[in-house]
């Protein structure tokens, strides 16, 4: 995706510097680069994905495993809104799941498809409470700060990309100084930001889906069979009631800005051996069943006894591999 020519990576810390001005407004690409063929993730990603939509479908098929709900969700809600040359609102996504189910991964896939350069575009903006927010008593500075640093990033680039990390950390209350960006009448200088794709990921409802993916499995049924309607219920409730939440109480949801909630589900142990055998391929490994049977034992899991979701998901895989390899 083209983006002006801006050569400026103006870091989010560097943001007490002024906003990027309308005259710089070089971007609003309705259309996609070319296909081109990306740096690749792994071995198989270059032999096979390529294309915008195709390759992130692809991409995504071939290496994320275990969340048939995210594959479907952000591939058409993504395809959907990039075709559409004149969107009524921005794309806004929620990832929500457990640790290491592969919420910043996929994000990092998408964002590379968007950009060239991924995650170090400077048109992709990402945000972490800790990093970037890490002060309660500074709230009000960073309401106006965030603001400000959306409003001038828009106005340089239309199809921004937006990441909030570990929004279940956030101070409640800071997001919903975005709201105005994330509707459909949002419209300064004259630019429509109408086309810029905000991602929000956090653990929170995280449980919810663990519980009911777990209900599920006692009910002798698969985890596939799961409904997305009863998960987006009850995510959007878990973070809206939850005081420690970054969307407690927040416009976001009452306001039913968010296009997207994808629900990442809990990883079984099949689906930790698929981790192992795609980081082995990664590293250049051979791929011994010693190995993947080993680290994946050496994973924990829930419930206790019965060991069927991993409580880390996939998240140490690469440490163990080093480890056990
Ligand atoms: N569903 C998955 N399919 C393939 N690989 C995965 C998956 N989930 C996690 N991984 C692997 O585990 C690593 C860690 O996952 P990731 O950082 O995406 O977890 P996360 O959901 O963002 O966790 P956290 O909530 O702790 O930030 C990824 O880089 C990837 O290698
Ligand atoms: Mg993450």
């Amino acid at each position: 995706m083209q983006c002006g020519h801006q050569t400026r990576n103006e870091g989010f810390s560097n943001w007490e510097s002024r906003p990027l001005r309308g005259s710089q407004a070089l971007c609003g690409a309705d259309s996609l680069s070319p296909p081109k063929l990306l740096p690749s993730l792994n071995p198989t990603y270059s032999k096979s994905c390529f294309g915008f939509i195709p390759g992130l479908e692809c991409d995504l098929a071939l290496n994320l495993v275990g969340q048939h709900l995210v594959r479907q969700l952000v591939v058409k809600g993504v395809r959907e809104f990039l075709q559409n040359h004149d969107p009524v609102k921005p794309l806004v996504m929620s990832f929500h799941g457990w640790t290491g189910t592969g919420k910043t991964y996929v994000s990092s896939m998408l964002v590379r498809y968007l950009f060239q350069d991924g995650v170090r575009s400077p048109y992709v903006h990402q945000f972490s409470p800790i990093v970037h927010f890490p002060h309660a008593e500074q709230i009000e500075q960073y309401k106006e700060n965030l603001k400000s640093w959306i409003q001038g990033n828009l106005t340089n680039c239309g199809r921004s990309v937006f990441l909030f990390d570990e929004m279940d950390k956030m101070h409640p209350g800071l997001i919903d100084v975005i709201i105005p960006f994330l509707g459909p009448s949002w419209v300064v200088y004259g630019t429509n930001y109408r086309k810029a794709i905000f991602i929000f990921i956090s653990n929170g409802g995280g449980e919810q889906i663990n519980r009911m993916v777990l209900d599920l499995w006692y009910a002798r049924k698969d985890r596939e069979e799961i409904s997305l309607q009863d998960l987006e219920s009850a995510v959007s409730e878990a973070v809206f009631e939850n005081p420690n939440n970054g969307f407690w109480k927040s416009g976001i949801i009452e306001e039913h800005l968010i296009d997207l909630l994808v629900p990442f589900l809990p990883l079984k142990q099949h689906h930790v051996k698929q981790c192992v055998v795609n980081e082995l391929t990664q590293q250049g490994l051979t791929v011994h069943q010693d190995i993947i049977q080993a680290v994946a034992d050496s994973i924990p899991y829930f419930p206790e006894e019965e060991r069927v979701f991993s409580s880390t998901g996939c998240k140490t895989v690469a440490s163990r591999v080093t480890f056990f390899s």
